[in-house]
């Protein structure tokens, strides 16, 4: 006899707490957990801002403009030596390619990507340790973000991980323009209102 095998589809999970769903239904009995990759293009024309933290984004270009990212960002960290390759790519699949780098890496890194002849489009600043939601602001990561803001008026330059109405005027004051905010609106009563504080603070 085939295998049982128990798939609760990640789809209704709390999105904002993705690991931590992951972890209960596998402690709860699942065996697998069922990914529904295309699904959410299917219900929304939003822009789809795919932050890809793995350690081999080339892989992922072609599944991810099939089933319908908008932008696709990759680390730094981990395409050193094919960076310009995987831009290209990201083009030709018609997806905006984006650049990201954790609080360790310099900002000196990902220059070299905005100011090539096809350059990214945005840089994503972390603002924690990338992983999980719900972490602590970094503050001292806005220096990166006044050195993108002072070079290039115009760049995308986006913040994730520890933003929201208590953060959000020293990111934006420093030149962020594009706000990543989990825990902060799904776990508030009014996600509305937060929304509209990070933008009044973005907008100035
Ligand atoms: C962290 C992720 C974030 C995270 C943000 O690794 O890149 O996008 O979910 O969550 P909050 O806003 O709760 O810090
Ligand atoms: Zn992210």
């Amino acid at each position: 006899m085939a295998a049982a095998k128990i798939a609760p589809s990640m789809l209704s999970s709390d999105f904002a707490n993705l690991a931590s769903e992951a972890e209960r239904m596998v402690r709860l009995g699942a065996d697998w957990l069922h990914m529904d990759i295309m699904s959410l293009r299917k219900h929304t024309k939003a822009y789809l801002d795919c932050h890809l933290m793995v350690t081999n984004p080339s892989d992922y270009v072609e599944p991810m403009g099939k089933a319908g990212a908008s932008g696709f960002t990759f680390h730094i960290e981990v395409a050193k030596d094919n960076w310009q390759e995987l831009i290209q790519n990201i083009k030709s699949k018609g997806m905006r390619p984006g650049v990201s780098l954790r609080p360790g890496t310099p900002v000196e890194d990902v220059l070299p990507l905005v100011e090539a002849e096809n350059p990214v489009e945005l840089v994503l600043v972390m603002t924690v340790e990338p992983g999980f939601g719900g972490q602590k602001f970094m503050p001292e990561m806005m220096d990166k973000v006044r050195t993108l803001r002072k070079k290039y008026p115009c760049l995308d330059i986006e913040v994730d991980g520890g933003l929201g109405p208590s953060t959000i005027d020293v990111a934006a004051s420093a030149g962020a323009n594009c706000i990543v905010a989990g825990s902060s609106i799904f776990g508030a009563a009014d996600p509305g209102e937060v929304i509209s504080v990070l933008r009044k603070s973005v907008e100035g």
